[in-house]
């Protein structure tokens, strides 16, 4: 054992889903090796230096935030809707996307002065956008699919990410507007990162080592 690795493994979680596997492929490229097998969700690396957690990518930041994952990496989205306050300790090269309003292919963003109906997952980033530009907002609430709801009229607009554009394509959707760009972050919880500050950033070193890596 080094004077950088923690008598109890650093804790760490990680969001299921497309960012898992990039944020896996960056461990094992600095020689953290460790599975999830068998539809466990807790695994510990070869070293015993790491505990890792698979949680749901918006159930990320309240692990987080209970001190239950010192450590997390998430999009800059769910840390919007999740609203607590954390220490961002790098964001990454990979897992960007952009948050975008979209609708049917062909039309435009049109607002007169009267309400505008939105579907998202996002309600705070839209309720938020919408203040901020001083227009009416009913926002339509949903937690998946959220293509969907333009395609079959529950609303004809939609605000959610865009990463490949695979979706909004496949669903005859275009982007009429970007709203903003979306990093992935490493995050710590503050009382967690004053405790383990030492064994933390020799872990962040050794992870963006590489400028290939940022
Ligand atoms: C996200 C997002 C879009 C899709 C965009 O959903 O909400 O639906 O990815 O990706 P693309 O531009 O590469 O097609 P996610 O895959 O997380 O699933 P969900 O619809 O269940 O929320």
């Amino acid at each position: 054992m080094t004077d950088t690795t923690p008598a109890t493994p650093l804790t760490i979680a990680l969001p299921k889903g497309r960012l898992q596997e990039q944020v896996q492929e960056l461990f094992r490229r600095k020689g953290i090796e460790f599975s999830f097998e068998n539809r466990k969700l807790v695994a510990l690396d070869k070293s015993g230096g790491f505990q890792f957690f698979l949680v749901k990518n918006s159930d990320l930041p309240t692990y987080v935030n209970h001190g239950i994952a010192g450590l997390g990496f998430c999009g800059e989205d769910v840390l919007y809707e999740h609203g607590g306050s954390f220490i961002r300790l790098s964001d990454f090269p990979f897992g960007g996307t952009s948050m975008c309003i979209a609708g049917k292919k062909g039309g435009s963003f049109e607002h007169h002065g009267g309400t505008v109906t939105v579907a998202t997952k996002f309600t705070s980033f839209t309720r938020d956008y919408f203040h901020k530009e001083g227009l009416p907002v009913e926002i339509i609430k949903l937690n998946g699919s959220v293509e969907l709801a333009p395609v079959l009229g529950l609303a004809p607009y939609i605000v959610d990410l865009v990463e490949t554009g695979t979706t909004l394509k496949a669903n005859n959707l275009e982007v009429y507007q970007k709203l903003s760009d979306i990093k992935v972050y490493l995050i710590a919880n503050p009382a967690y990162y004053k405790l383990y500050y030492r064994q933390i950033n020799a872990f962040t070193q050794k992870i963006l080592a590489s400028t290939a890596d940022r």
